[in-house]
């Protein structure tokens, strides 16, 4: 933790994608009251995800980072976190399997409330509202009313990602995600091509087991095969949210964002000298960066220096989102000054913001291909340029939702208005999730065939 840093600074620094509360009376008693309120995480989980992010930035391991763009209180329910749940460890299945390495879960999940925004306003039917931010902050519902910000909102969230975590907590824990039960997890995904793919592997697995168990192996004997280790993480946005939640960890006597275990900085509110940079720097969560078109490579040091002063590596994870045909003009230039200056990160793909578009049919949405296409070019260029691509970062949804075009169950443009949910970006459905996974699954086996070549040859 920099020496000179208090949890508050922030405030003295530019305030950009933040509400602007009128009513400062309520907003004072909200931030006094999330401050007297538990922490949601602890600050051993948060050093302890930070280690095993480190084994990533070392090439040893995979960060696979998904869920909601926005969680939604309207949304809310235990079989909507089951089912994110469920695909996430349906993915880490397939590369955990696939690809050999362990994968490390962080869910976009349970505090993932908050939104920037292109515009401040929306405008429909010739009526001009201010933007919806996200439900910790102000109503969906395009009325004047719902749009105003509502500090009493923060309280809300704090509750359903207490709840929310509480849950994930459970499942992991408690027997769901116990590794005996990978084919119950297929449940209700019974018609796709994907579906067949993944209960083949289950198959394998299971046979696995029945070996491992012959040779006295079981759940019983060894936890690691009866649970899991998942954490959250979303983007800390709203920083009077943070600041209340941020707490010195008995453990270090070092400050720790309280609201989630990863937290991260969007591509809009990484002005080095911004609040955001600002308030992050403090904390000794990992930090996400997510890195943009507009990014300058020499900026990046700086971010780096700021955010990382002690070069540790897992402490930063750089969530590359260029868009698809775009990789190759962005992302070399990024790696070669990380690698010139000997910094320590994790590379991480997030597939999804720089391929949002309108469709004819006027949703927004993204291509399947364009995102599967991001992808293959964010491990073509860290293969080319000689470093490790350690991860994915993604929005889904376990629910069977149209929002993202193709995939091989195709979802047309006709199709989005189906089941077109998202409060916010499109996301991906179950099935597109796990074909997403086999492909990385692919991708990150062709490199490995590639390194045990070359080692083999050399
Ligand atoms: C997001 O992750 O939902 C987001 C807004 O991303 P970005 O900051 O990369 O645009
Ligand atoms: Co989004």
């Amino acid at each position: 933790m920099p020496a000179t840093w208090n949890k508050s600074d922030w405030r003295k620094k530019e305030r950009i994608q933040m509400p602007e509360y009128t009513d400062l009376e309520a907003l004072k008693a909200v931030e006094s009251k999330l401050a007297s309120y538990p922490p949601l995480v602890f600050g051993g989980e948060a050093r302890r995800l930070k280690a095993e992010l480190g084994e990533v930035a070392q090439g040893r391991a995979f960060l696979l980072q998904g869920g909601d763009c926005a969680e939604s209180f309207a949304e809310f329910g235990a079989d909507t976190i089951r089912d994110t749940f469920k695909v996430m460890l349906q993915m880490a299945m397939v590369l955990t399997y696939g690809a050999k390495l362990p994968v490390v879960k962080v869910g976009r999940m349970a505090g993932q409330f908050a939104k920037p925004r292109s515009a401040p306003t929306e405008t429909m039917g010739g009526v001009e509202l201010p933007s919806y931010r996200g439900d910790i902050i102000n109503g969906f519902d395009f009325t004047p009313e719902a749009r105003i910000p509502d500090p009493t909102r923060m309280l809300q969230a704090y509750t359903q990602a207490a709840a929310t975590l509480n849950l994930l907590r459970a499942f992991s824990k408690g027997g769901f995600a116990d590794i005996h039960r990978v084919h119950s997890w297929t449940l209700g995904f019974t018609d796709s091509d994907e579906a067949e793919k993944y209960r083949d592997m289950a198959n394998r697995i299971q046979d696995t087991l029945d070996f491992m168990a012959a040779a006295g192996l079981t759940a019983e004997t060894n936890s690691e095969l009866a649970t899991v280790d998942y954490y959250t993480s979303h983007e800390a946005l709203l920083l009077e949210y943070e600041e209340a939640l941020a707490r010195v960890d008995s453990t270090t006597g070092q400050q720790i964002a309280g609201s989630g275990h990863m937290i991260w900085i969007g591509d809009r509110t990484r002005q080095p000298d911004g609040a955001h940079v600002e308030f992050c720097r403090g904390v000794i969560n990992p930090i996400g960066l997510k890195c943009g078109p507009s990014l300058d490579p020499e900026e990046l040091i700086r971010l780096c220096d700021l955010l990382n002063p002690e070069n540790e590596p897992g402490r930063l994870t750089l969530i590359n989102r260029f868009g698809a045909g775009k990789v190759g003009d962005h992302l070399p230039a990024l790696i070669k000054v990380i690698e010139r200056e000997g910094k320590n990160v994790v590379w991480s793909c997030d597939p999804m913001h720089g391929n949002t578009i309108k469709s004819e049919s006027g949703y927004k949405t993204r291509p399947f291909e364009r995102v599967l296409q991001e992808v293959r070019e964010f491990f073509a260029i860290h293969k080319s340029e000689g470093t490790y691509a350690g991860g994915v970062h993604f929005e889904m949804t376990g629910k069977d939702v149209t929002e993202c075009t193709g995939g091989l169950r195709a979802v047309s443009d006709e199709d989005l208005s189906d089941r077109y949910h998202t409060a916010c970006d499109p996301r991906l459905n179950a099935s597109q999730s796990l074909e997403l996974a086999f492909l990385v699954a692919e991708e990150i086996q062709g490199r490995d065939r590639e390194l045990a070549t070359a080692g083999a040859n050399g």
